[in-house]
């Protein structure tokens, strides 16, 4: 019979529910044990998915024997927690981003391979049918190349968002706002679907109407890429709405254009082509913005840790993105404006 994983969730709040569910429904894993600081937090998930609560995740590391643990924690103590779990023979599926800077995520890819474990990080928006569609096209070769790409998110989160939190829209704790939260997704396809490393990145952020923050609500910026692709982007938290998100690649020989659910290609010749998301999934307190390709993410990883496929999603992977994350703040902060 299949082995199945002895997982553990560290973190209880906002997002963990998208982690809990498919670990207590796949096939390939036992949740068995779920952590947070705030021991009221911890004890709720225990008690619903009937599994034992801590507040430390080094004595649940110690007692539980476990195989896998999801990371659903601050930015700034992802990594730490992390390196704790490889050094102690734990796969790891962190929560993006990996860190708040680039050298921490450097290191922790390092001691996960000197450890000789999984180290999986969340882009669950790669596995949207849209994203699917529109990267196996473009690896066809029926697009030709990208001459170049935009993106735009539109969202709001307000002062009661961050107030709600002692990290959010901190630079210590979050390691930013906009950018590293929630466009971050949008940042990762594009950077994927262009597939080279970029040489130089031009960004402007400002805060324009969170008092309660320090970080950006906004932010434009300019990639240029050693392949020669030109990607603009432009994000910010002070829409009316959650608006979709959308992405333009403009090809050589057609123009796509897509979101988190839809994908629409045109072609020179004027052939047309789409997808679709296709599913009736829903998930208990979550987001839409969140997508519901978590599980899909989350069943890759499981399948890896058992060896029975490569993992699609590593931290190495990862770093692609989250250099050039890194690198649009390091811009960004020359001349960030704080207009509040
Ligand atoms: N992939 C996505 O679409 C998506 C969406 C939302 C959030 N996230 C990510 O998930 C992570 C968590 O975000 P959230 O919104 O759930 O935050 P949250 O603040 O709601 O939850 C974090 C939890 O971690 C707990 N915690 C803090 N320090 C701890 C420690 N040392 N040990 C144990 N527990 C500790 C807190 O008490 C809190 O309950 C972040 O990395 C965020 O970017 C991803």
């Amino acid at each position: 019979m299949q082995k199945q994983l002895r997982v553990g969730i560290i973190g209880c709040g906002r997002i963990s529910v998208m982690h809990l569910d498919p670990a207590v429904s796949l096939e390939y894993s036992n949740l068995v044990a779920c952590c947070d600081i705030v021991y009221e937090r911890a004890e709720k998930v225990a008690k619903e998915y009937n599994v034992n609560a801590y507040v430390d995740y080094k004595e649940m590391i110690e007692k539980e024997n476990l195989d896998v643990v999801h990371v659903c924690l601050p930015h700034h103590i992802h990594t730490e927690v992390c390196e704790y779990a490889f050094k102690k023979g734990v796969n790891v599926l962190s929560e993006k981003p990996m860190s708040i800077d680039y050298d921490s995520a450097v290191n922790a890819v390092k001691v996960a391979k000197e450890c000789g474990v999984i180290y999986g990080v969340i882009f669950q928006c790669r596995y949207n049918n849209s994203a699917q569609f529109v990267k196996k096209t473009l690896k066809s070769g029926k697009l030709g190349k990208i001459i170049s790409a935009r993106s735009v998110l539109t969202w709001i989160r307000n002062d009661d968002y961050y107030l709600e939190s002692d990290w959010k829209g901190t630079w210590d704790k979050e390691g930013g706002g906009v950018i590293i939260n929630q466009t971050i997704h949008t940042i990762d396809l594009v950077n994927w679907m262009i597939d080279s490393p970029f040489k130089k990145v031009y960004t402007k952020m400002s805060n324009r109407l969170h008092p309660a923050i320090k970080v950006e609500d906004t932010a434009e910026g300019l990639v240029l890429y050693e392949n020669g692709v030109r990607y603009s982007f432009f994000a910010t938290n002070n829409y009316g709405i959650d608006e979709p998100i959308e992405i333009k690649l403009h090809c050589e020989k057609g123009d796509v254009t897509f979101n988190y659910n839809d994908a629409y290609i045109v072609y020179k010749n004027g052939e047309k082509e789409e997808a679709h998301q296709q599913t009736n999934a829903t998930y208990k307190w979550a987001m839409d913005y969140w997508g519901i390709q978590h599980i899909t993410q989350i069943e890759q990883f499981y399948k890896a840790c058992l060896g029975i496929e490569p993992l699609d999603l590593s931290g190495e992977e990862a770093l692609k993105t989250h250099k050039l994350i890194c690198e649009i703040y390091k811009q960004g902060k020359l001349n960030f404006h704080n207009e509040v």
